[in-house]
């Protein structure tokens, strides 16, 4: 009876629109599959592993499917996006291997809009990357990341070409939030991420960063919490937004409604708490 409650509780309405998320079991993907099932959506994931992220209750709403964008057949592919009004895709790599980045970012995501396409999807959202780090490629020349660029770009065109009636190139700069850091891929926790937002964009910091060239303008652009992301990439795939390009921090998290960070306020603010009651 309690399993059956619970299951109801999570069920869509029987009008909720159906959205493919493909990467639904990454960093970004977990939470636009979260964000649409609390908007009540139809959610299915696609991904080369297929599993959930993890065993919280919202991941029993989503249909966790298994498919590798880059091998077998392609009617596999359409069968497993299903019928959705919208598909998100938050699939890509990060690496120093030219040829794995073509793939994996550009090759990987033009087969996904293909078969969005065949699937009958009519908006589509790729979760992208800011111009402003695109921008600096030219400082990293030895580095092999320029394919990582060029994947983005070619994604985004075969995109266009495969002719959505609407579209979204979702594009952060750096992506923060968790629970946890890490080095390869990069990442830093919520706490953290929020003080680092909330210091990058004060006025000044922001006006010396429109002013600098290439990486050091990147370094002091905000980074960007992976819920705004979300938010802003579950609003397109609901219909919710206009806007065909999302590019940089302040344009997601007005897309996403998200609030302004406070991580660095609430660090000095508890400081201060601390010191007064060591004191008191
Ligand atoms: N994180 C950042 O700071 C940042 C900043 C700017 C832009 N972005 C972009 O945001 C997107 C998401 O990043 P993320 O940090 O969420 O990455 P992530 O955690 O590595 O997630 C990538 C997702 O893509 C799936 N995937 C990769 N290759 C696939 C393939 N060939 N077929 C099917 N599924 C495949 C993975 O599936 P499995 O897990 O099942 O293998 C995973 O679900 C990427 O395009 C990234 O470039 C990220």
């Amino acid at each position: 009876m309690q399993r059956f409650l619970v299951l109801a509780a999570l069920a869509p309405a029987a009008s909720a629109l159906k959205v493919t998320v493909l990467g639904g079991s990454g960093f970004v993907g977990s939470r636009v599959c979260k964000s649409l099932v609390d908007a009540g959506a139809e959610v299915i994931s696609v991904s080369s592993s297929g599993a959930a992220p993890s065993r919280e209750e919202w991941t029993k709403a989503v249909d966790w499917r298994k498919n590798n964008l880059l091998r077998g057949p392609r009617e596999q592919l359409v069968e497993a996006m299903g019928q959705p009004d919208a598909v998100v895709s938050a699939v890509g790599v990060i690496g120093f291997d030219v040829q794995g980045s073509l793939l994996g970012n550009g090759v990987a995501n033009a087969e996904g809009a293909k078969a969005a396409k065949a699937a009958g999807a009519a908006r589509f959202v790729y979760v992208s990357v800011a111009s402003d780090v695109t921008n600096a490629k030219g400082w990293l020349p030895l580095w092999g990341i320029g394919g990582y660029f060029d994947g983005k770009a070619q994604a985004e065109q075969a995109i266009l070409d495969a002719g959505f009636k609407a579209t979204t190139f979702v594009r952060p700069s750096f992506i923060y939030g968790g629970d946890s850091f890490g080095l390869f891929p990069p990442r830093v926790n919520a706490a953290y991420g929020s003080a680092v937002e909330e210091l990058l964009s004060a006025g000044p910091i922001v006006a010396l960063a429109n002013a600098l060239p290439g990486l050091l303008k990147v370094a002091l652009r905000p980074p960007v919490s992976v819920d705004a992301v979300a938010g802003a990439a579950a609003a397109a795939a609901l219909g919710k937004l206009d806007a065909s390009v999302l590019d940089g921090t302040p344009a997601i998290n007005e897309a996403a409604g998200q609030p302004k960070a406070t991580g660095l306020s609430d660090f000095i603010n508890g400081v201060k708490d601390k010191l007064s009651s060591a004191t008191a």
